[in-house]
């Protein structure tokens, strides 16, 4: 079974066991294009995912964290998902973390927030704030993709670990990628520290610096 057909077969268990299905009978899956049901605006992406329960994070969400920002916007931040705070309020990046990232964009790159765009690896809030697993994470990744897809900007910086390996499928760490420009799809992408680690490894923050003028240079 190729990636995508295990993929499509995995959503399709969430959906029925979200039913109350216990038990699912194999059945063929007929291929069709990657993302085909997706909607191609973000208006209609959005209210799609705002409507989601192909995972269990739907059930202990407060808001789907769809994303946000300019639809115009050159560059594009990836964290990995929402934490307290943005799923109290339904947006990308709005407590501690959140505070750092825009003072990096706006403190660095000389450009106001809002002229980005931000969203995450996945749009519900893991339980604890921990990290998506692979399942959630790649029950998600569509939709990020489509918005990447949407959106084409030149560049984006994936915020973390989590972030940088699901865009990429590399299993390197942070510390070994950060700052190096990469191409992907459309763009450049550049691997960062998350703002969370940040705010944990004050020494790191130099170089985050660092990488924040590499994208600079970029713009
Ligand atoms: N951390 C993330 O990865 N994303 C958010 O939206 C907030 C914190």
């Amino acid at each position: 079974m190729s990636k995508l057909e295990t993929l499509k077969m995995l959503r399709e268990l969430y959906i029925y066991r979200s039913y109350g299905f216990t038990y699912y009978k194999k059945r063929e899956i007929v291929p069709e294009k990657p993302n085909a049901s997706i909607p191609n605006s973000m208006d209609e992406l959005r209210k799609n995912v705002l409507s989601c329960f192909l995972c269990t994070l739907c059930k202990t969400r407060k808001n789907v964290v769809f994303g946000e920002g300019n639809l115009n916007a050159k560059i594009m931040f990836i964290g990995e998902g929402p934490g307290l705070n943005e799923d109290l309020q339904g947006r990308p990046f709005v407590g501690k973390a959140g505070e750092l990232l825009t003072k990096m964009i706006e403190n660095v790159l000389k450009i106001k927030r809002s002229e980005t765009y931000i969203a995450n690896i996945v749009k519900c809030r893991p339980p604890e704030n921990r990290v998506p697993t692979p399942e959630e994470a790649n029950m998600c990744k569509p939709y990020l993709f489509k918005q990447i897809e949407i959106l084409s900007p030149q560049i984006i910086v994936a915020l973390g670990n989590t972030s940088y390996h699901y865009l990429t499928g590399d299993e390197r760490g942070i510390t070994k990628v950060r700052g190096e420009i990469i191409e992907y799809k459309n763009a450049k992408l550049i691997p960062t520290f998350h703002p969370s680690y940040l705010l944990r490894n004050e020494s790191a923050k130099k170089e985050a610096y660092r990488d924040m003028l590499r994208v600079k240079a970029l713009l």
